[in-house]
């Protein structure tokens, strides 16, 4: 289909000038007319022009207030404004520049630069149309792939996830229920959505480097030994070492590594205390406990939820953040969440 002409508004209060201009540009444009500020406005209302003609001294509105209202509109401010004036009067040009004109025809008007100008400016105004298409298409192809990076990453991680689930059957989902409570732990607390998506892929992930302590020591009936214990105490570090590679936009790997230190610096790897440890740490650490010890180990019964929430709140402040604390048991205690088969948040809001 052929594209239509494009339409010129002509605004001056001088017929002989109106004349002038509509014989030299007829032919190869829709024109329109106004002979004063307001009826410009008005036509403008109407229909958008694709350039305008606009003589500054007029009666009553002069060019100058019906540029600034143009320009004010965002409706019309992308409208290309040729000032005509019948003087070369440096001031008056540089006054229409600042107030948004893309440039100047001076009286008399010459027929060849008045269509030459237009032409170049028609010109422009296409070219900045295509560019800001363009923008909207390159836009909307980055939100896709990073829609498609974002869903691999999440298979990538359920496969690490699930392998590592294997070795271990006992802590079956304990991950996923982890990340579950711990985002609904930051949902709670208002934190962004970015940190409860953070603590919620640091929860998923977090006893990946489990791999690393031997199934008989993950998978053995009773109480640990020592030895043992000290075994499983390198988990949070081979976590990090092996996260630490993938370029996630949030500290993932920190968190993990971050998982077992408790406020009182009683924690490992590090023994760092209270502001030390990241606040994601600080969740994910209160969302594990209360999952651990509800549920079911090998070498020992679920303790169920009273009993980890008693735990949480007997050492809210000395071992957990008393505000995620507070959080979880609020979560608990008005129904908010529970460890049900998916253990998801009882609310639409969750992130999913
Ligand atoms: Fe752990
Ligand atoms: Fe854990």
């Amino acid at each position: 289909m052929e594209k239509e002409r494009d339409l010129i508004l002509i605004v001056d209060d001088h017929p002989t000038n109106i004349d002038l201009l509509v014989s030299t540009l007829t032919n190869d444009y829709r024109l329109g007319v106004s002979i004063n500020g307001p009826r410009a406005l008005d036509y403008v209302s109407r229909q958008k022009p694709d350039i305008i003609l606009l003589d500054i001294m007029m009666p009553g509105m002069n060019g100058f207030e019906v540029c600034s209202r143009l320009k004010a509109d965002p409706e019309t401010r992308d409208i290309p404004i040729i000032f005509i004036t019948a003087v070369d009067d440096a001031s008056r040009k540089i006054k229409g520049f600042e107030l948004g004109a893309v440039d100047y025809i001076t009286k008399p008007f010459l027929a060849e630069e008045v269509r030459e100008r237009v032409r170049t400016h028609l010109a422009l105004k296409s070219m900045r149309e295509q560019l800001a298409d363009r923008n909207v298409n390159l836009e909307l192809m980055v939100r896709e792939k990073t829609i498609e990076l974002e869903k691999m990453l999440e298979a990538t991680i359920s496969t690490i996830t699930l392998m590592a689930e294997t070795r271990d059957p006992y802590t079956s989902g304990h991950q996923q229920r982890v990340a579950d409570l711990a985002c609904a732990i930051a949902k709670h607390m208002g934190l962004p959505k970015n940190i409860m998506r953070t603590v919620e892929l640091a929860g998923i992930l977090h006893d990946i480097g489990k791999i690393r302590v031997p199934t008989s020591v993950m998978n053995r009936p009773g109480r640990l030994l020592e030895a043992e214990q000290e075994l499983l105490k390198i988990h949070p570090e081979v976590g990090y070492k092996l996260l630490k590679r993938i370029p996630f936009t949030m500290p993932v790997a920190d968190i993990v590594f971050q998982h077992h230190e408790r406020m009182d610096g009683s924690g490992y790897p590090c023994g760092l205390k209270g502001d030390q440890i990241l606040l994601e740490a600080r969740i994910i650490a209160v969302a594990d406990v209360t999952e651990a010890q509800s549920s079911y180990r090998p070498y020992r019964p679920a303790l169920g939820i009273e009993v980890a929430l008693e735990e949480i709140s007997k050492n809210s402040g000395k071992f957990y953040d008393p505000q995620v604390v507070e959080a979880c048991l609020t979560l608990f205690r008005e129904g908010l969440f529970s460890f049900g088969e998916d253990s998801r948040i009882r609310d639409p809001g969750h992130i999913q």
